[in-house]
């Protein structure tokens, strides 16, 4: 049985890629930061299904520490996978954005993943295989107004697994993107939207909050498709690098590298309504 660690477990793509894999016979340690949280996990599962919930805190380096030992300890010193799912945003014009706030949503989605990534390296460079999944987003392939911090985010992270993927594959060791559009998770709710009272771009704010709920929200997708996907993406004897999920994902991926930034602009403005923001 081969066994695979996955952050942010207690709700949306982690909760879902969790059952998944465990329904397909790996070992899950499925980690969340608040161990509170682990109720609605524990309801999908059934008393066949190999996991163990842990306590993980991306962001925190002795929380890494204690869990991968604690993993280790239980499998004997194997891991032949990670997901690295664990991930914040927020919705502001990037003039509105407090440094905290973007090192928040960095120290997740980022530096997070480094961290959690040295932990685990050494242990599947001596193994000689093993398999880094990120989930990032169709964020990484196109700029968006009001999401500048998390875009970013996602964009680093590519670039960065871009690199080490060829640091790593010599040790037998793969590094895969899973590239989401839009899902129903927690995401939408739990994110904070920044609008200071004397913000210039409380107008833009309020049309792009509105095409959200419209576009994005009211056409998101059920996040077991993604869940499915990590898992291919795991058990592929051959994984690819990127795996675009959703129409959405798919059709920004392949207008990524053919068409012109000024048409991908026009309809990203369109999408979110903000070709009538006059400031
Ligand atoms: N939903 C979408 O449409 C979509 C699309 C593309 C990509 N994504 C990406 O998918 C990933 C999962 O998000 P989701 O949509 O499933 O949202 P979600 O339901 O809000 O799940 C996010 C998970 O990350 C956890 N988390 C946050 N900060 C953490 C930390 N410091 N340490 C450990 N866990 C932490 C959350 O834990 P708490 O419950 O404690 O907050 C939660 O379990 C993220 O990387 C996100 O960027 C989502």
């Amino acid at each position: 049985m081969s066994h695979v660690l996955v952050t942010g477990c207690s709700s949306g793509f982690g909760l879902e890629t969790a059952v998944e894999l465990a329904q397909r016979d790996w070992h899950v340690f499925a980690t969340m930061r608040n161990l509170d949280k682990r109720g609605r996990l524990d309801s999908f599962l059934t008393r066949s299904d190999k996991v163990d919930v842990l306590q993980l805190d991306v962001t925190d380096a002795a929380s890494i520490e204690h869990a991968v030992k604690e993993l280790l300890a239980i499998t004997g010193g194997r891991l032949e996978a990670v997901v690295h799912n664990a991930g914040v945003s927020h919705g502001a014009a990037f003039e509105d954005v407090p440094d905290d706030e973007a090192r928040r949503v960095f120290e997740t989605n980022f530096f997070g993943v480094l961290a959690l990534t040295r932990a685990v390296l050494p242990v599947m460079r001596e193994q000689r295989s093993g398999r880094i999944v990120l989930i990032s987003s169709d964020s990484a392939f196109y700029g968006a107004p009001g999401l500048s911090i998390y875009t970013a985010s996602k964009w680093a992270l590519e670039g960065w697994a871009e690199s080490i993927a060829y640091e790593v594959e010599p040790f037998g060791i793969q590094v895969v993107c899973v590239e989401p559009g839009s899902y129903r998770t927690d995401i939408w709710d739990s994110s904070p939207r920044i609008i200071p009272p004397d913000s210039a771009y409380r107008e833009l704010a309020e049309i792009e909050e509105k095409a959200v709920q419209e576009q994005l929200v009211a056409r998101a997708r059920d996040p077991k498709e993604v869940a499915k996907v990590v898992a291919r993406a795991l058990e592929a004897r051959q994984p690819r690098f990127r795996y675009p999920v959703g129409p959405d994902a798919k059709t920004m991926a392949t207008a990524r590298g053919i068409v012109p930034r000024r048409a991908q602009a026009a309809v990203v403005r369109r999408i979110l309504g903000i070709h009538r923001w006059k400031p």
